[in-house]
């Protein structure tokens, strides 16, 4: 496998000819109606947004371009609710022997079911948006959420979690260990541990929760269809890699002939499923020390057993993105062209627009661009999975330009493209 750097750019990439895979089932387009059936009995549920950015389109000279924007999920700004809010239902549904589909979620919310299981406590590791949807969930059923958040964590994401009433320690740790803290607290206390990546002998929540993401699918899957839109192109974010492993395994299923290309970003600075396609081996490898970037929700080194295969197999582009490369998603979004609409994106859910920046502007990218089929007939799909999470940030970011693009980028100069 031959990985490419553009260093000028602190960037590097692989492109592939996926091979041929069984499909996985477990990530079902029925699956997926079945996990939005769940969440729309939820209180406040309503489909995020699908923006269309036609005027960005016209402007870099391909078909499209959507996003279907998270920053609007359930007022918590990020997807990750999703995940927590469906696999805490189906652990609840476990304890007292029923399938979550004979359980109307009215009920489970009912001081009833808490008599019937008692008080648990559910705990994680979390770099903000997983342990404010676990919060959310356990708030909503009376029952107790303690969560456990890697060094450095902002602010504001802290506060975020506590105000659904969860204990949140911030450790000295980086993530993956925080998550065996996690788990070393859940096995002293008799806690339940509900975490977004599994390990030997752990499958089940993790798995639930990767379904949980289904929702954003299906939702998107039909305002798409609503457009007469089919995408060409998915770019999909990753941390440990439980959204991208959902939304490939599940889109791949939806859309197969044609097949979109489906491309992975990572922050360079913890892009493991990069370094285990690299790797070549086909195996999982980790990627260690601080893992230190803006997109926190993407600091992650290890990536999920249950996810690996489908974006070892599946994917036709892996990506390592510098910090900038987030930072001008954001502003690229938050400052649309005449005609389109503005877009919250957090540092974790703007790495996509940010990249094909990039592929479409700047001429180190061309071969990217040659090998991915990046032309006037696509129509790339985004994944805007989280709002302004960390306002101070967002702000600076931009209102003081912080983490300016690396050397310079040339931007549009097509002579037909209009003039704003
Ligand atoms: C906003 C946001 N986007 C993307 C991700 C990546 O998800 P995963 O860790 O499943 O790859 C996360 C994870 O926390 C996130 O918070």
């Amino acid at each position: 496998m031959r990985s490419t750097k553009i260093p000028s750019q602190n960037c590097e990439y692989i492109v592939q000819t996926p091979p041929d895979r069984d499909l996985p089932m477990t990530l079902s387009p029925a699956t997926a109606v079945r996990v939005h059936a769940f969440h729309r009995q939820l209180p406040g549920y309503k489909p995020t947004p699908l923006v269309r950015l036609k005027s960005l389109a016209r402007y870099w000279r391909v078909e499209d371009i959507f996003v279907k924007d998270e920053s609007h999920r359930f007022g918590l700004k990020a997807f990750k609710v999703l995940g927590g809010s469906y696999a805490v239902a189906r652990l609840v549904c476990q304890q007292l022997g029923r399938a979550l589909d004979e359980v109307p979620y009215a009920q489970l919310v009912s001081g009833e079911v808490r008599k019937q299981i008692g008080q648990i406590t559910l705990t994680t590791a979390t770099d903000g948006n997983h342990g404010r949807g676990i919060a959310w969930a356990a708030e909503r059923l009376g029952q107790k959420a303690v969560i456990y958040m890697p060094k450095g964590s902002a602010p504001s994401r802290v506060a975020n979690i506590c105000a659904h009433g969860a204990e949140v320690e911030v450790t000295d740790l980086n993530f993956d260990d925080t998550v065996r803290l996690a788990r070393r607290k859940a096995e002293e206390n008799g806690w339940y541990i509900v975490q977004d990546t599994a390990w030997e002998g752990y499958t089940e929540p993790p798995l639930w929760i990767m379904q949980g993401y289904l929702t954003m699918c299906a939702e998107a899957v039909d305002q798409l269809r609503a457009e007469d839109a089919v995408p060409t192109h998915i770019f999909v974010q990753a941390g440990v890699g439980s959204l991208a492993g959902a939304v490939v395994g599940n889109l791949v299923q939806v859309y197969h002939s044609p097949r979109p290309r489906f491309i992975i970003m990572e922050p360079r600075q913890a892009a493991c499923i990069f370094a285990s396609v690299a790797a070549g081996d086909g195996k999982r490898h980790a990627v260690t020390g601080d893992l230190n970037t803006i997109m926190a929700g993407l600091s992650c080194g290890e990536p999920n057993p249950l996810s690996w295969e489908i974006l070892r197999d599946i994917p036709s582009g892996y990506v390592s993105c510098d910090n900038f490369t987030a930072a001008n998603g954001i502003r690229i979004l938050a400052n649309p062209l005449p005609g389109d609409i503005p877009v919250e994106a957090g540092e974790s859910g703007s790495v996509g627009v940010g990249l094909l920046d990039l592929l479409v502007n700047h001429p180190e990218f061309e071969e990217l661009k040659t090998l991915l089929e990046i032309g006037p007939d696509s129509v790339p799909l985004f994944f805007n999975t989280e709002g302004a999470t960390d306002p101070h940030n967002y702000r600076e970011i931009l209102w003081h330009g912080r983490y300016p693009s690396s050397g310079s980028t040339s931007s549009s100069t097509d002579p037909a493209a209009p003039s704003w």
